[in-house]
This record gives C-alpha cells, structure tokens and sequence, in this order.
C-alpha cells in the first residue's frame, strides 16, 4: 500500500486529492475492501455515483454484453440504438408535462456548459445566475458558475464574465439573518435584485441551481423557494436549470429532487449515478429549447458513450424495479432518527439537513457563534476511515459530514456505521 502510495505521489500531479489512503481492490453493494484486505463500510458512494450500489449484477452484466458488441463509434459517425433509448426514457421519466428531447455527454461538468450553451443560443442572451454554495464541476464554464472558491477556485481565474451570484436559502446561515417560515422566503427576491443592479432580465439566459446542495453543505431549501425561483424566470424567459447531478437517479426519495418541489425544469442535468459508475451525463429540456442550436452545434468524441448507455438503463430499470426512491426515504429517515439522538449527545453537531438518503451533518465549534468545526470533520473523517467506515465532507467551509450511501444498503449496515460515526464523535475534542 506505501509503494503504489508514494508512486502516486511521483508520478500524479499534487492537486490530484484523495480524503483517505485507501486504495481498493474490490467493491460489492455498500461494501469495500482494500488491497491490505480491510473492509469498509461505504457511506459516501463515490460521492454520490453508487446509488444501485458497486458492481450491481444487472449493470455489470449489461457492460460485458455491450464490451462484446461494439465499445465506440462516436455517435457522429455511427448510431447506435442505445444512445436513442436512453434519451426515449430520460425524456419520459424527467419531470414535465412537454416534449422534451435529451443531449448525452460524458461528465457533470459538460453536461452544465451544454446546457448553459443551449440556453444562450435558444434566448440569445449571454449571463447566468448562479448561487453562492452551487458547485457545477470543474472545466472553466462550470468553475465560473461554482459558489466555492477553496479549493475548486483558487488560482484557476480569470472566470467565464457575465455569471451574477446570489446567496442560497441556506436556513441555518441565513443570508439575511432572518427565520423561517416568518421570513417569507425572502431570499429568493435576490434574483430580482440582480435585474436592478447587475443586469436587466432581457440580458440573463438562464439560472442554474442545485435543488439541494451537494458540495455546499447539504443544503435543503424551505418550501415555496425554488417554486418562487422558477416563477421569476418563466416571467422573464429566463431558461430555469435544475442541476441534478448530485439529487438525481432516486437520491432524494424521488428520481429527481424537483419533483419535492413539484417543479418541472426548462433544462434538467444529471450526471454521477445516471451509469452506474460509468462516465455519462445528460441534458434533458424542453424540446423547443433543445432544438435551438444549429445542425452540427452539439456533441462530442465520447459522448453518449454505448456501454455507459447500456449501464444507465439498467440503472433506470434498478431504481424502477426495487423501488430505491422510497428505500432512499427509508434510509433517511434511520439514519436520521439516530443523528439526531448523536446532535442531544454531541454539541458539535449544529444541524442536520437531509432529503431521503442525502444527509448531512454541519459541525460547529460553538452552537451560539456557529464558528465552523472545519478541523474536527476533517478528524472525524480520518478516524471513521480507520475504523471502516467512509464518509465525505462538504459545505462552504467543508465543514459538513455528507452521507451518499448506495440506496442498497441493508439496515444492518447503516446501523453498523452509524455506531463507528458515534464512536469517533465521542472522542472528538474542540
Ligand atoms: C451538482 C453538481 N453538478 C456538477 C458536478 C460536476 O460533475 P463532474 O464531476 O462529473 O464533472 C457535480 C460534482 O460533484 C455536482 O455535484
């Protein structure tokens, strides 16, 4: 494990981080085991592409079919029945009553500029509203729409101009120091704001924004937020974007966190869980505004890749079958009902945020000032990893336990993992 450790270390670029030294050898459900033979209880699901769990039988089977068939063709130069396929089905089964048509792609982050791409070019508007927490991925495009400067940012500008950022419904860090459901949900006006003082609405083609925070902490927004967000754009044409790729494929209780909301985005992007494990992103909207750019406009070498397709359907066809949205709430609601016994126990739990099976754990210092106990998460996430089980972390000041567990899970291992989590919390000091 040292040597293929310090191989790493000379021959990967330094930038290249890992949050343990584990290094697999194999993987099954929830389960890991490394190449020393330890085993592992995976709560953090490759942050958040294993929700039908590591090497699913269905999935893997379908890889193999496909890996005899055919592997590339570039969709450009050679169709192939299952790019067409999965397209039919995500434009079934993402939310909204209209004709919807699907683009493939390989990564969350290119499937954000591609949406952000049809946007301008269907209103002919060049700025996107962004959020202060949102995280699209990496590329230049997706980094500039990205809320968090350390470490994604740092270093990495000058940005893509004409992205305006307003603050998220971030409840327990509440923008405007107030309290909901007094408050109105106030925080969403921001977006007017923006018209005021940084760009009028003719000039914005769309807004892009997370149904829950992934990378910013697990944030769940109130009700009426979102609903009030997508009010603001269809009143000023401005293309509505959901970013999925971390809610989406059954994570939150539903296929799409939207669908909490009872929202159906101009432009849904999904990405990690759609294949599996695979490479594969997807931008599904409405067919009018999917169909704007020109003959030739859209695609790429691997885009849409068959095997990754193959692997989404079956994806699709697990998440349908064993109903794992409604064993996403399940999950939730366990591990929950222990957290928040841990947050009586432990002071340095500030709040609990979850929708279904996306938790997430906000530690502080101090409960009255809140001072974000960056630290001890970072401990917390050591300690737990030594005693097999893996979590990952997020928020602004990465200061948040975030749990992404395969929606496989069984009962007795959420309940294992929850007792290393209460072990090691126990033992950490402020
Ligand atoms: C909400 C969201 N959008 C986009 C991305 C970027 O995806 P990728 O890393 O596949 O480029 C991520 C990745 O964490 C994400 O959570």
């Amino acid at each position: 494990m040292e040597k293929l450790a310090r191989k790493k270390e000379e021959f990967l670029p330094r930038g290249v981080f890992n949050m343990t030294p584990l290094i697999i050898s194999e993987a099954k459900g929830a389960r890991v085991k490394d190449i020393t033979g330890r085993q592992y209880i995976d709560f953090a699901g490759g942050v958040g592409v294993l929700n039908v769990g590591h090497c699913p039988n269905a999935v893997v089977e379908a890889i193999r079919d496909q890996a005899g068939k055919y592997l590339h063709t570039c969709f450009h130069l050679m169709m192939y029945e299952p790019y067409i396929a999965l397209a039919e089905k995500l434009n079934h089964i993402v939310p909204g009553d209209f004709p919807k048509k699907t683009l493939l792609s390989n990564s969350g982050a290119e499937a954000v500029e591609n949406g952000v791409k049809i946007a301008r070019y269907f209103t002919k508007r060049g700025g996107i509203i962004a959020f202060e927490g949102g995280y699209h991925g990496r590329t230049l495009l997706a980094l500039s729409l990205t809320g968090k400067v350390k470490p994604y940012k740092l270093g990495f500008g000058p940005f893509v101009p004409e992205v305006y950022r307003i603050p998220y419904a971030y409840c327990y860090r509440c923008p405007l120091g107030i309290e909901y459901p007094a408050c109105d949900v106030r925080c969403a006006d921001y977006v007017k704001e923006i018209f005021h003082v940084q760009a009028p609405p003719e000039e914005i083609a769309a807004l892009i924004v997370e149904p829950v925070l992934g990378e910013g902490g697990i944030v769940v927004p109130p009700k009426g937020y979102l609903e009030r967000l997508k009010g603001i754009c269809s009143e000023e044409g401005i293309v509505f974007i959901a970013d999925e790729v971390q809610t989406g494929m059954g994570r939150t209780g539903k296929m799409f966190a939207c669908q909490h909301f009872g929202i159906a985005p101009d432009i849904l992007i999904v990405g990690k869980s759609l294949a599996g494990g695979l490479p594969l992103s997807a931008v599904t909207g409405r067919g009018e505004i999917m169909d704007a750019p020109h003959v030739g406009g859209l695609g790429g070498t691997f885009s849409g890749n068959p095997l990754a397709c193959r692997a989404a359907m079956e994806v699709i066809n697990m998440i349908e079958e064993n109903a794992l949205t409604s064993r996403a709430s399940e999950i939730g609601r366990r591990a929950v009902d222990s957290l928040k016994g841990f947050q009586e126990e432990f002071p340095i739990i500030g709040d609990i945020r979850w929708l279904g099976a996306m938790i997430g754990l906000e530690l502080v210092r101090d409960r009255e000032t809140k001072e974000p106990a960056t630290r001890e998460t970072r401990q917390v996430i050591k300690l737990c990893y030594e005693r097999g089980l893996l979590l990952t972390r997020s928020g602004a000041f990465s200061n948040v336990l975030r749990t992404l567990m395969p929606l496989v899970i069984t009962d007795e291992e959420i309940d294992e993992g929850l007792s290393i989590l209460k072990e090691v919390m126990r033992e950490i000091r402020i």
